[in-house]
C-alpha cells in the first residue's frame, strides 16, 4: 500500500522512489496499491512540477491506482472515486461491487460531473499558504515532516514536554484544538498530526495554542 501525497505526514515521493517501489513489487510478484486521494495537492517545493503528484503508474501497469474526488473538490463523505488496474483485477472488483453495493449514490454521481469543469488551482495555492503558516509556526520549536503535499503535517513533540502524544492531544482539546496522536498511525506515540484543511483564522488560532503548549 502506498499513499503519496501522504496522510499523516504530507510527504510526496520522488519519481526515483516510485520507480524503486514499482521494481520491488514486480520482483516480489506483488500488486502495488496506490492510494492517490491527495494527488492534486502538491506544492511549489513539491516533487517535480506543481500540480498532480507523480504516480507509480508511470513505471508499472502491475498496480491498482485509486483516486477520488472527495479531497480534490471538498466533497468528503460522498464516497466518489475510481480505480484503474489490470483487467483481471478490475473485473473481480466489479463483481464484488455489482453484487454488494451496486454503485455510488446516483445523485452524488450526477453532482460530481460539474466538478470536471472546475479549476482548483487557486484552492491548491491557498492550501500551500496554509502549509507555509504551519511550517513557520514550528520553526525553531519542533521538528516537522517534509510536508510537500496533502494537507497534513506530522510534528515531533519536543522531549522536554515529557508527555506522550495522546496526553498532548487530550490537553489540546481542553484548549479547543483537535489534533491526532501519532500512536494511531504507528507504534510510536511521539508525534501529532495536524490537518490544515480549515480557514486561515482558525488555523492561526490553533497553531498559536499548539506552539505555546510546546514552548511551556
Ligand atoms: C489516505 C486516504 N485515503 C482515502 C481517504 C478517503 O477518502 P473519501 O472521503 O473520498 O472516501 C482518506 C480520507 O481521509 C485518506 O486520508
Amino acid at each position: 500500500m502506498l499513499n503519496s501525497p501522504a496522510n499523516p505526514t504530507g510527504v510526496v515521493l520522488t519519481d526515483a522512489e516510485l520507480q524503486d517501489l514499482a521494481d520491488l513489487c514486480t520482483d516480489r510478484g506483488v500488486i502495488l496499491v496506490s492510494d492517490e486521494i491527495y494527488d492534486l495537492f502538491t506544492y511549489s517545493d513539491g516533487r517535480g512540477e506543481k500540480g498532480p503528484s507523480p504516480s507509480p503508474a508511470r513505471f508499472t501497469e502491475n498496480m491498482l491506482l485509486i483516486r477520488g474526488f472527495g479531497k480534490t473538490y471538498g466533497a468528503t463523505g460522498w464516497r466518489m472515486g475510481y480505480a484503474a488496474g489490470p483487467d483481471w483485477l478490475i473485473a473481480e472488483m466489479a463483481k464484488f461491487q455489482q453484487y454488494s453495493f451496486v454503485c455510488a449514490p446516483s445523485m452524488a454521481q450526477a453532482a460530481m460531473v460539474g466538478a470536471f469543469d472546475v479549476d482548483m488551482s487557486a484552492e491548491v495555492d491557498r492550501f500551500e499558504r496554509r502549509r507555509d503558516m504551519v511550517r513557520a509556526a514550528f520553526d525553531g520549536v519542533a521538528q516537522i515532516s517534509d510536508c510537500r503535499g496533502a494537507f497534513y503535517v506530522f510534528v515531533e513533540l519536543p522531549e522536554h514536554l515529557g508527555m506522550t502524544a495522546t496526553e498532548f492531544c487530550d490537553l489540546a482539546i481542553e484548549h479547543d484544538v483537535v489534533v491526532i496522536p501519532g500512536g494511531v498511525f504507528s507504534s510510536r506515540d511521539t508525534h501529532i498530526r495536524i490537518s490544515y484543511a480549515c480557514p486561515e483564522d482558525k488555523l492561526k488560532a490553533g497553531l498559536d495554542v499548539l506552539r505555546n503548549m510546546m514552548l511551556n
